[in-house]
């Protein structure tokens, strides 16, 4: 039966509405509302602190700083990628005239398989473009080897990796950039946003030309770049986020415990425990739905789950690779994807945020455990 409250697959991490008033007086009093503000220049400062990184630049979404890194490092030619992913990866390739050259993942971590990359290696090939999917960390260790030995450069769309560390140390300082989102539906939110993580301050300078049409001083453009720049209410909006994602990412945490409680005894229903030595951010809880174990598809929970308030999301269906942009690329078959369609097949992303209740809860493990 319907019930009256929707569940939401995410709930956007909003501030405080009378700081954020104090924050705005501020601006107002400044009237420097964007271009390099105040703002601006504290959250890159309080992200680098939090995210343990060296250089960062602050982009209005997540989907410029690929396309400015791509960009930066002159990538042309053909990049490898997965299709495991939201479509945007693949866009930023497309926006630079690149060839994307799609290899399967890992079903482990949902991330490219290292051992797949030399095999789509051509002379063509400048790049690879690894995906952190649900901020689970790619194997970068070998994809970095493979990049070396080939001379490759390496960009992580970190979308999904706020926070994300390995043995203490920030998965985003690996390969030569990454990139963030900080989306309304993210762990970490500035409304739209993103940023582009950077090893050291003569590229962090090149990216914060390239971000504002290229232009280095008043008189002077060094290079055809576009209009990246976030705002200072943005900005502002960001800072009073960052004080609240530690307890934010604990809540999802809490939330995942549960649902691992609740679902490990479920025949036909898997999911991923956390990986050894890895802070994680809880941004996403994706389900596998094993049809005949479990009795029904995932297309039935899901619309199951849809009938009864519950908007679930199947993230990452369709395949980048199956889009009708992409779908006539020769490694965009089907067979070369073996893994990456299984996953999008029987993926459901099951409500998790800061803000599920118990009896949230109880009425999302209640479908699926019970099946009712
Ligand atoms: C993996 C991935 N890459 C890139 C993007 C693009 O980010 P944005 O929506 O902030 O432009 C997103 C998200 O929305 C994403 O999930």
């Amino acid at each position: 039966m319907a019930q009256d409250k929707i569940i939401t697959v995410t709930s956007p991490l909003l501030p405080d509405l009378d700081e954020f008033n104090v924050m705005l007086r501020e601006i107002w009093d400044r009237k420097w509302i964007t271009n390099n503000g105040t703002m601006h220049k504290r959250l890159e400062a309080a992200l680098c602190e939090y995210l343990k990184v060296p250089f960062i630049s602050l982009f209005t979404n997540g989907t410029l700083p690929l396309i400015t890194a791509l960009q930066a490092l002159n990538i042309s030619g053909e990049v490898i990628t997965t299709p495991y992913s939201f479509v945007a990866t693949t866009h930023s390739l497309w926006w630079n005239g690149i060839k994307p050259v799609f290899v399967d993942i890992d079903p482990a971590t949902g991330g490219i398989d290292p051992d797949r990359i030399e095999s789509a290696i051509t002379p063509r090939t400048t790049a690879i473009m690894p995906v952190h999917v649900y901020g689970k960390p790619c194997r970068t260790r070998e994809i970095q080897e493979i990049a070396d030995k080939y001379g490759l450069r390496v960009i992580y769309d970190a979308a999904h990796a706020f926070g994300i560390e390995v043995d203490g140390r920030s998965i985003l300082n690996e390969g030569d950039m990454s990139t963030l989102s900080f989306h309304a539906t993210k762990v970490y939110n500035t409304i739209e946003g993103g940023a582009l993580v950077v090893h050291d301050e003569k590229t962090k300078q090149r990216i914060d030309y390239l971000k504002n049409f290229g232009f280095a001083g008043e008189t002077e453009v060094v290079a055809p770049g576009i209009n990246g720049k976030m705002d200072e209410m943005r900005a502002a909006y960001g800072l009073l986020n960052l004080r609240q994602v530690d307890d934010a990412i604990e809540a999802r945490h809490q939330v995942a415990i549960r649902y691992r409680q609740a679902l490990r005894p479920v025949e036909g229903i898997t999911f991923w425990d956390d990986m050894p030595g890895v802070r994680h951010n809880y941004s996403y809880f994706p389900i596998f739905v094993d049809a005949e174990k479990y009795g029904m598809s995932r297309d039935q929970l899901y619309s199951r789950l849809r009938d009864n308030g519950i908007l679930a999301r199947r993230y990452f269906y369709p395949l980048i690779s199956n889009f009708s942009t992409y779908r006539g690329l020769p490694s965009a078959a089907r067979e070369n994807l073996p893994n990456a369609t299984r996953m999008a097949d029987t993926v459901i992303c099951i409500p998790i945020h800061h803000e599920l209740t118990e009896a949230d809860l109880d009425r999302i493990l209640d479908i699926i455990v019970n099946k009712r």
